[in-house]
């Protein structure tokens, strides 16, 4: 069949991907020569302390800034490859992504704000699609929230906003900067819950920084990043619990200090 939606061996994979800034009179390398590969259905966990690359790691799979070398492959697909508006389609149908601080759109209701990239890629919506789309509301518990303005709205539930926005698409991949970074413990586990779910009903392949070893052991796999550099990639199942990655997490963060 033609028309029939090639499967990629990687849902993401980062070949020698740098990213270089200015740094007193020289550079620094934020990212150096990362090779990492997600196959479809994974989820990551990225983790490392602050300025360890996470975000820049994120944002460069997310095709929001070009990286200074290397190349990042999404289904198969070489982004940088791509011209700035072919860039922005392929990123508006095929990646989702959810920040710390939602970045919703003020002026906008919820439901506005999670239909804007259909409505940015002028799709029509059938009855089958949006009926898929409210159970997900319902499951978010956001179905009477829809009509209001993101300032109405707790930090908890403008992230679940942020999250039915970020998979209206039913992208590829699904990528997550600290989402849980603002948002108390019970919120967390909320949101933690629903990435698990989405990741193993759905395959959704799921990509997800945070330093927090709580949230991180939802996560299949867990990589460590320290000066922009993997230091640690191992499955969470090598860990009891939260307390043992986190114990982990500090014992590699020393050797490396
Ligand atoms: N636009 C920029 N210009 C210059 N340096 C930058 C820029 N963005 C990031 N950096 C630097 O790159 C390094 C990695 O930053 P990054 O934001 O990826 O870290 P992070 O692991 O996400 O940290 P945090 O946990 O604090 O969010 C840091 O040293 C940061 O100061
Ligand atoms: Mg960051």
């Amino acid at each position: 069949m033609n028309d029939e939606k090639q499967t990629a061996q990687f849902a993401v994979r980062t070949t020698g991907l740098t990213k270089t800034y200015p740094r007193g009179t020289g550079t620094f390398n934020a990212l150096d020569a990362l090779d990492l590969s997600v196959a479809p259905g994974e989820f990551v966990a990225v983790m490392g302390a602050s300025g360890s690359g996470k975000s820049t790691t994120l944002h460069l799979i997310a095709g929001l800034t070009r990286p200074t070398s290397g190349r990042v492959e999404i289904d198969g697909v070489d982004i940088f490859a791509l011209g700035d508006a072919a860039l922005t389609k392929f990123r508006r149908r095929r990646i989702g992504v959810v920040f710390q601080s939602y970045n919703l759109v003020p002026h906008l209701t919820a439901e506005e704000n999670i239909l804007f990239p259909l409505r940015a890629d002028r799709r029509k919506l059938d009855a089958e699609t949006l009926e898929k789309l409210r159970a997900f509301w319902r499951e978010l518990d956001i179905s009477d929230q829809l009509g209001q303005y993101p300032d109405a709205l707790s930090g908890g539930q403008q992230q679940r906003v942020a999250l039915a926005r970020a998979m209206a698409t039913d992208p590829a991949v699904l990528l997550a900067d600290e989402p849980t970074g603002n948002l108390d413990w019970t919120s967390s586990q909320r949101i933690c819950e629903i990435f698990d779910r989405v990741n193993r009903d759905e395959n959704r392949t799921i990509l997800l920084v945070t330093h927090e070893p709580a949230v991180a052991i939802w996560a299949r796999r867990a990589v460590v990043l320290r000066d922009g550099k993997i230091v640690c990639d191992a499955p969470t199942s090598d860990f009891k619990d939260a307390g043992e990655l986190a114990g982990y997490y500090q014992e590699i963060a020393r050797r490396n200090a």
